[in-house]
């Protein structure tokens, strides 16, 4: 039972943070954050990414804009942006005259995603040990091209993810999260029973409902419908209308992350890796 309580304590109680003091951080202990990230494991070692620091007003506004509306990542003093990096070895290689073949290989897009979440993680932890709270930000994958042009991202270089960064003004809450016994396997992969998966789901969510109001039925519908066909959509009716309440993942995934629009979304990142030269998805 020998754990370091400190580092415990940051991982138990990690939340996102959304509300941001108006206070820099201190120049020695973002470079120490960022230190601790790059120290990160990597496959191979060969750090396929790169961090663009953003602390002007002017960038983070225009960031505001490119990832729906996220109005508090102007408020934080620091924004991070992950990008995917092949550019830098690319180069090297190049220089060096060694082989390579890290952009047209599936296996090394999936390697290069993982370091850089890796690191990214790294440094969001590393944060939280000097009380600074963090926040990514996905919806900026919706803006690539945008991104790209605004920050002058090269070839090569796939922007990921953001993480913002800043002191926390409150605490916030803690999110429900799944129990051990419902992530862990032992030995092997067994699936659970129904009943394992609605009480893992009461657990993690408790007692969230949705009121069923008409506008919220109609458009629930309509995405069933529309995803699934006019059986399913009269089924999600009926659960609705059998509990009397919309569920977390009705709400979730018919609602609040517009499936359809995720699939445009999904298309448009597709045609941005590969509008940046990486062929990792190719035949
Ligand atoms: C890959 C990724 C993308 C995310 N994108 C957003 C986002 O665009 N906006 C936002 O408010 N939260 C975003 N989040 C934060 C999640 O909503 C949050 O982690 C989740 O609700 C669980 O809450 P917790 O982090 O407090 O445990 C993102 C988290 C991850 C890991």
């Amino acid at each position: 039972m020998n754990s370091d309580k400190a580092v415990m304590d940051i991982l138990q109680n990690r939340r996102s943070c959304r509300s941001f003091l108006e206070k820099d951080i201190p120049q020695d202990i973002l470079e120490n954050i960022l230190k601790a990230g790059i120290q990160s494991a990597s496959a191979g070692n060969f750090q396929p990414y790169s961090i663009i620091k953003i602390t002007k007003d002017e960038t983070k506004n225009k960031l505001v804009g490119l990832s729906g509306k996220q109005y508090y990542l102007a408020d934080a003093p620091v924004n991070l942006l992950f990008c995917i990096d092949l550019r830098r070895l690319k180069r090297t290689c190049e220089i060096i005259k060694a082989p390579f073949t890290s952009t047209k290989s599936f296996l090394e897009f999936w390697y290069s995603l993982f370091d850089t979440s890796i690191c990214a993680q790294t440094i969001a932890i590393a944060a939280e040990s000097y009380g600074i709270r963090s926040l990514y930000i996905g919806n900026i994958l919706d803006y690539a091209e945008e991104i790209k042009e605004l920050l002058d991202i090269s070839d090569y270089v796939i922007p990921c993810m953001l993480l913002t960064l800043g002191y926390p003004k409150t605490n916030g809450n803690k999110q429900g999260k799944l129990r051990v016994k419902d992530v862990v396997h032992n030995e092997k992969y067994r699936d659970p029973t129904d009943e394992e998966l609605l009480e893992a789901y009461k657990y993690k969510y408790g007692y969230w409902k949705m009121e069923p109001r008409e506008d919220r039925l109609l458009k629930l519908r309509e995405v069933c419908s529309g995803l699934h066909g006019e059986d399913f959509a009269n089924e999600c009716i009926k659960e609705i209308e059998d509990k009397g309440f919309i569920n977390r993942l009705q709400h979730d995934f018919g609602l609040f992350y517009n499936p359809t629009e995720n699939l445009d979304s999904s298309k448009r990142l597709l045609e941005f890796i590969r509008n940046s030269s990486c062929e990792w998805f190719e035949k």
